[in-house]
């Protein structure tokens, strides 16, 4: 057994790489996000005690977070159990190779919603029968979007100022945690919320899915979400954009045709909108989050079998958004609307809803 530097090798994991892809565009490009926020949470814990260390950590999560989990959890030495729903083999490899204990809701529970409550049900069965369990609540605690705040002020240093920050949104965690700190610095920061159509964050469309999307999130898309979870800041949006999932799919092969980048196709979703920003606003600083790496997408996206099922769709091109006048009005383009800092609730007049559909 070899005895590697935990810290050292962790510290390498939770730094992005900050590329500068333009004379006005920069991204902080991550190959796991959401290990940031897992190294932190379970290290605050073990500082106050509420996780000892051979206590179990407990979540709910069967993407990036989950990895992210289990590497710091494998580094440390602590024991993780881990409620999923679908996963893909990729995933499912590496979390059991990392040590994780796994259970899996299956889909035949119903629609995703109630998927997600069932889950939460077994991380609260957990928590009852195992003393010294501690679960990280990554989509209402407030330690998530904390984790990111002093990288983005780091790099809000090094590039000295940001006027705009594009960021994907699912937990909400990355992009609240980036805003903090770039608009302590510049109040006048622009934060650009990204998500697709099907999901319930900034409300609940009426247009049709966009082509690929339903058969395709559960494998793609870290992003979005059926549940809009506390973490989400609304407030802190100016405006939000729904990308087309080929928009993404083209904006990630022409980023790695041309520089050899490769990574996610949220990280697609985050540069198409920077791109644009970037070119609309030449005298602003434009900074995207790129979530992951292209690894985990090797079935889908970048797989010449599934590229070619899907050549018409992925034929199709926006060189820009549409305005709407409503989130509810986002049909299958390309789409902005001008969320001005404001509440979800002052935006539609009501509570927050949330998507109700079956699993696959
Ligand atoms: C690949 C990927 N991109 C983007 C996101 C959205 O990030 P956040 O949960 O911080 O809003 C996630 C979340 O899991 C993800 O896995």
């Amino acid at each position: 057994m070899h005895h590697f530097d935990v810290q050292s090798t962790l510290d390498h994991l939770c730094k992005p790489s900050l590329v500068q892809l333009q004379s006005n565009l920069f991204a902080a490009k991550f190959d796991l996000m959401k290990i940031v926020p897992a190294r932190y949470i379970v290290e605050q814990a073990l500082k106050s005690g509420e996780l000892k260390p051979d206590g179990l950590v407990v979540e709910s999560s069967s993407g990036t977070f989950a990895l992210g989990l289990a590497q710091t959890c494998a580094t440390l030495g602590l024991k993780l159990t881990l409620k999923t729903g679908y996963l893909e083999p990729i995933v499912e490899w590496r979390l059991r190779h990392l040590g994780a204990h796994i259970d899996t809701v299956t889909n035949a529970a119903g629609n995703l919603r109630e998927i997600q409550e069932q889950r939460f049900a077994l991380v609260r069965k957990t928590l009852e029968e195992v003393p010294g369990s501690f679960w990280t609540r990554q989509h209402d605690n407030p330690q998530h979007p904390a984790a990111y705040e002093p990288i983005s002020r780091s790099i809000g240093e090094s590039l000295g100022k940001v006027d705009i920050l594009v960021a994907t949104v699912g937990s909400g965690g990355s992009l609240c945690g980036f805003a903090k700190p770039l608009r302590e610095a510049n109040p006048e920061l622009k934060v650009i919320a990204v998500d697709h159509n099907m999901s319930a964050i900034f409300g609940l469309t009426t247009g049709r899915a966009y082509p690929l999307c339903e058969e395709n999130w559960l494998s793609m898309l870290g992003m979005g979400s059926d549940i809009v979870f506390p973490n989400v800041c609304h407030q802190a949006c100016d405006e939000v954009h729904w990308v087309p999932i080929a928009q993404m799919i083209n904006t990630v092969h022409d980023l790695h045709r041309t520089t050899g980048l490769f990574v996610g196709p949220t990280s697609g979703a985050a540069l198409s909108v920077a791109n644009w920003m970037a070119r609309q606003y030449p005298a602003c600083r434009v900074l995207a989050v790129l979530p992951d790496h292209g690894i985990r997408y090797m079935d889908t996206i970048f797989n010449p079998n599934w590229l070619n099922k899907n050549t018409e769709e992925l034929q199709r091109t926006w060189s820009e958004p549409e305005l709407c006048q409503s989130p509810t009005e986002v049909a299958g383009e390309w789409t902005y609307f001008p969320w001005q800092r404001r509440s979800y609730e002052e935006v539609f007049g009501h509570a927050i809803t949330h998507r109700e559909r079956r699993g696959k």
